[in-house]
C-alpha cells in the first residue's frame, strides 16, 4: 500500500475532494519515487470510488517504464464510461460481481478492458488476488487506495508492506477521508501491527516504510 497523507492522517482536502489536489504540493523528488514504484509492480489498484472522484490515469509518467496493470475493482460495473483508467494507456482489468448490469459490464469491454467476475454480490477481493495470480501472472500489487478498499484488503490480511509519502499540513475534518475506512475495532487485540522498516527523506517528505504484522 502506497499513500499520501496529510500530518492528521488524511488523504485529500475534505470528504469527496480529489487528493490530486494534495498531491499538488508533493516534492518533485517524490513524484518520481511515487512513479518508480508504480514501474516496479505488476499491477495497480485503487477503488472504484477513488476512480469517479479523481479519474485518475494510474500510469507510469515522470520516469521510465512500464505502466502495470490497472486493478479496479466495482461491484456493479460502476465506473464512468469515459473514466481514463478505461483508455488506451495501459492495460486495465475490472473487478465486477455477477450482479453487475451487464449493459454497463458490455460498455466497459467494449473500451478494450478485461472485465473479471470475482464474486456473487460483491467483489471477493481473495478470489481476485487468486485470478490476478492466475490470469495475468501478478506476482506485485501496488494498492493506492482510497480508504474503503484499503479497510477491507487490510481484513482480508492482503497487504504486506505500508509507504507513506508524509505531507507537512493538516487539513481536519472528522468525515475527511483517512488512510483506511470501514468498520473499528472493538478491542485492542484487533489492532493491526506495523514494524517501521526505513525512513528517510525523499527531496523534503519525510518518507516511512512499514511491514504489516498480522496476528496468528
Ligand atoms: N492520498 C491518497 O494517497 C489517496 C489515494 C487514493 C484515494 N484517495 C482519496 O480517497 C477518496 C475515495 O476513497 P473511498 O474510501 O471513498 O473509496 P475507494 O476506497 O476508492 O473505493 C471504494 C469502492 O470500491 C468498490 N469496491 C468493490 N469491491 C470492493 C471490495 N471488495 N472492498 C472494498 N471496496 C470495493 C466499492 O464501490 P462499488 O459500489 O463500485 O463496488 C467501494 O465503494 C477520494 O477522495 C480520493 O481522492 C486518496
Amino acid at each position: 500500500m502506497m499513500s499520501e497523507i496529510t500530518v492528521d492522517g488524511k488523504l485529500t482536502l475534505k470528504k469527496g475532494a480529489s487528493s490530486k489536489i494534495l498531491m499538488k504540493y508533493m516534492d518533485p523528488a517524490t513524484e518520481i519515487l511515487l512513479h518508480r514504484t508504480r514501474a516496479a509492480c505488476d499491477a495497480i489498484m485503487v477503488g472504484s470510488n477513488t476512480i469517479r472522484i479523481d479519474n485518475s490515469f494510474l500510469t507510469v509518467r515522470h520516469v521510465e517504464g512500464k505502466s502495470p496493470l490497472r486493478v479496479i475493482p466495482s461491484s456493479m460495473a460502476d465506473i464512468p464510461p469515459d473514466a481514463h483508467v478505461l483508455g488506451p494507456d495501459a492495460p486495465t482489468v475490472v473487478a465486477v460481481s455477477a450482479c453487475a448490469p451487464k449493459k454497463r459490464v458490455e460498455a466497459i469491454r467494449k473500451r478494450g478492458v478485461h472485465v473479471l467476475v470475482s464474486g456473487e454480490e460483491r467483489v471477493h477481493l481473495p478470489l481476485l488476488m487468486e485470478q490476478l495470480y492466475d490470469e495475468f501472472s501478478i506476482r506485485t500489487m501496488m494498492l493506492e487506495g482510497g480508504p474503503t478498499l484499503n479497510w477491507h484488503m487490510l481484513h482480508f490480511r492482503l497487504v504486506d508492506e505500508i509507504r507513506l509519502i508524509h505531507l507537512p499540513f493538516i487539513v481536519g475534518g472528522a468525515d475527511t477521508p483517512s488512510l483506511v475506512g470501514g468498520m473499528h475495532i472493538d478491542d485492542e487485540s484487533e489492532m493491526i501491527r506495523l514494524t517501521l522498516k526505513n525512513h528517510y527523506l525523499c527531496g523534503t517528505n519525510l518518507v516511512t516504510e512499514y511491514q504489516v504484522c498480522y496476528s496468528p
